[in-house]
This record gives structure tokens, sequence and C-alpha cells, in this order.
């Protein structure tokens, strides 16, 4: 059995957790700052790194004791050293060259954006039966949303990949939180906007589909923009409507109620239209036996059930607490690379620009 002790610090999350083979999850701590964060409306990057400082050996620490793990019974520590917030990613770095120095302990360098692919790894998926799952089949589609990604990639084998096509602006997860910021629906924005989207009509508004059938790229930033338009002509502002959206009757100088559970629904439709089309052709076109969604825009239900409905090939998604930032996806990554003989040297630094290609 190979021990793994994954320290994730890309963002606003701080967290480890002790993977036993790359699918055991032993234990997974994760101290978020969401409630920091909260009054800017965004993560404040100089407020995340101290928090991470503050915060990381006691979660280490905490990981450690609930696996009721020893230093010494670690194999191995996996850290991620990027993309993210460049003072985050350094903290979490840091602090796991540091403990490699003093320890003795090999260390391996996780790309983010593959520790939230490897998540789909984790036996959290145990069927009802207490069985656990087959671990994913190659060849796959992968579909990564997250808040700063979207990227559709072709996996043929452990870390062999193929970037078929990915945002050329805003990343899902960010389509998802500026769009709540305008509908007033609070931070963080992809559950606060699942939420509101709830009791409304996903038809209601007939929103743009960008690059619909049109290669693999994604664009979200025209259709944050639609929003943006619907938002003014309710606020009686003089704003430039978008050709495709439908305006409120009586448009003028008075003010009219935001209708924002359709305006949630129609705004989720659209973003889950696009998604499942690309992914459902790039499945077909590469003739893969199975689609992994990944990230955090991946714990959205109605992409889940979307996804699931429309492919006709399996489809299989992490939990909701293991699409979010977590540590037992980066100790799951770092397995696989450790495994190959992959390990990282003194000389290991950030990468908040990194890619997956
Ligand atoms: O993967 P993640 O935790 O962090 C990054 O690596 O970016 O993703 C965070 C993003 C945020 O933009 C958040 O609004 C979005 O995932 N998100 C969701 C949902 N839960 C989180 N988007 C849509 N629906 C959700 N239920
Ligand atoms: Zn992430």
């Amino acid at each position: 059995m190979t021990l793994v002790l994954g320290i994730e610090t890309s963002c606003d999350e701080t967290a480890a957790a002790v993977v036993a083979d790359g699918r055991r999850i032993l234990s997974s701590v994760i101290a978020s700052q969401v409630e920091l964060h909260r009054r800017f409306g965004g993560v404040f990057p100089e407020l995340a790194s101290r928090q991470h400082v503050l915060e990381i050996m006691p979660v280490i620490r905490e990981a450690l004791a609930r696996a009721t793990v020893e230093w010494a019974g670690l194999d191995t520590l996996a850290v991620t050293s990027g993309p993210g917030l460049v003072g985050s990613l350094l903290v979490g770095v840091n602090t796991a060259k540091a403990i490699a120095w003093a320890r003795g302990m090999p260390l391996v360098a996780v790309n983010h954006l593959e520790a939230h692919l490897y998540a789909n790894w984790l036996s959290a998926f145990a069927g009802e039966d207490g069985i656990e799952a087959a671990p994913p089949h190659f060849p796959l589609i992968c579909l990564i949303v997250s808040g700063g990604h979207s990227d559709l990639v072709l996996m043929t084998d452990h870390e062999k990949y193929h970037v078929l096509g990915r945002t050329i602006d805003d990343a899902a997860g960010e389509a998802f939180d500026k769009v709540a910021r305008l509908l007033g629906l609070g931070y963080p924005g992809g559950p606060a906007v699942q939420a509101a989207a709830r009791g409304g009509n996903p038809a209601a508004f007939d929103l743009p589909r960008a690059l619909w059938r049109n290669g693999y790229d994604f664009s979200f930033s025209g259709l944050k923009t639609a929003i943006l338009h619907i938002v003014q002509a309710y606020a009686g502002l003089p704003g430039q409507p978008s050709h495709r959206a439908p305006m409120p009757a009586s448009r003028g100088p008075k003010e009219r109620d935001l209708p924002v559970a359709d305006l949630a629904a129609s705004f989720q439709a659209a973003v889950v239209d696009v998604l499942v089309e690309k992914t459902e052709r790039a499945a077909g076109e590469f003739h893969v036996r199975e689609v992994l969604l990944a990230g955090g825009v991946a714990s959205n239900s109605v992409l889940r059930q979307e996804m699931t409905a429309r492919l006709a090939l399996p489809v299989r998604f992490p939990p909701p607490i293991l699409c979010t930032d977590n540590a037992a996806m980066v100790a799951a990554a770092g397995y696989f690379k450790y495994r190959t003989g992959a390990r990282a040297h003194w000389d290991l630094d950030v990468h908040p620009g990194l890619r997956i290609d």
C-alpha cells in the first residue's frame, strides 16, 4: 500500500489529505476561506495567502491524525505547484519542500487541473452495495470546469492528455460567479445561481450559446454580457440590449422587478447546453469509453443530470465535496506520478499559469 499526503493551497482552500494507492481516502481536511472573502465578493489574494500560512500546519496535522498515520508511515508528499494564485501556491509548495527536507521524504509536484481530473479515481465512488466502482477506462473525455479553467481533454492513458478545446475568454465557473454578482446573488456564485434557478424557467430567456456547433473551444463572456444588458433594461438603464435576448415589454425609465429565478435558470441552461453539446460531440469523434466531469462547476446538479441523460455512454463525476478544491485529488494525482518515478527537486517553483498540455 502506498500512502500519499496531498497538500493544496492554490486558491482559497487550505487542504491536506491522506490517500491510499491513489484511490482510498483515509482523511481529507479542508479549511475554507469563503467567509473571509465573502465581503469582497471574490478571493482577495493577499488575504488568502496569509490565511494559508495560519492554517497549513494545523490542517496537515489534522489530516494525519484523522488517518491515524504517522509521518514515517507516509510514502511521499504531493503538492499543487500550479495553476493558481502565486502567493497561495507558495505557501503549499514551501511547506511541502520544508517537510520533505526535514523528514527526508520524496516530493511530487501536481498540476491542479490534473488533480481535479484525478478526483474521479477516488473511491468515494463505492456504490450503495459498498462495492468500489472500477477505475475510469481509457480512452476517455474529461471536461474540467472550474473557477479559472474550462478544458475539454482527451485522455488516452495516465498523464497522456490531448487538449481539444478550452475557453477563449471567461471560464465556466467565472461566468457563474460574475452572473451571480449581476443578479445580486452573492458569493460564491455557482451554488447561489444553482439555488436561485431552482424555481425558474430555463426557457424564459433565449440567451446566446457561443461557438455552439463550432469546434471545441468555449466562450462565456457574451452570455454574461447578455445578462448584464437584461439587468440594465429591467433597471431602466439605457443598456445595449443583446439582439437575441428579449427585453421587458415596457423598457424605459421605470424600474421593473428582475426575474432572478428565470434569469438564473436560463443562464444555467445555456452554459450546460454548450458544455454537454461539445462533450457529446468529442466523445463521438474520439470513440471514448466514458466521460469524466471535474472541477467546481462539475458539482452543478443540472450539468450532472443533463450530461448523464443526453450522452449514450457512461458519465462519471466526483461527489460535490471532491469537485471543489480539496487535497485528496492532489494525493490521487500525486500517486500516479509517484508510481512513474517522477520526483520534484529543491528547485521546485510555483507556476501560476500552468496548463494541462
Ligand atoms: O474547482 P474550484 O473549487 O476552484 C478552482 O480551481 O477554480 O471551482 C470553483 C468554481 C467557482 O467559480 C464556483 O462558482 C463554481 O466552481 N461552482 C459551481 C457550483 N459549485 C461551485 N458552479 C456551478 N454550480 C455549482 N453548484
Ligand atoms: Zn480547483
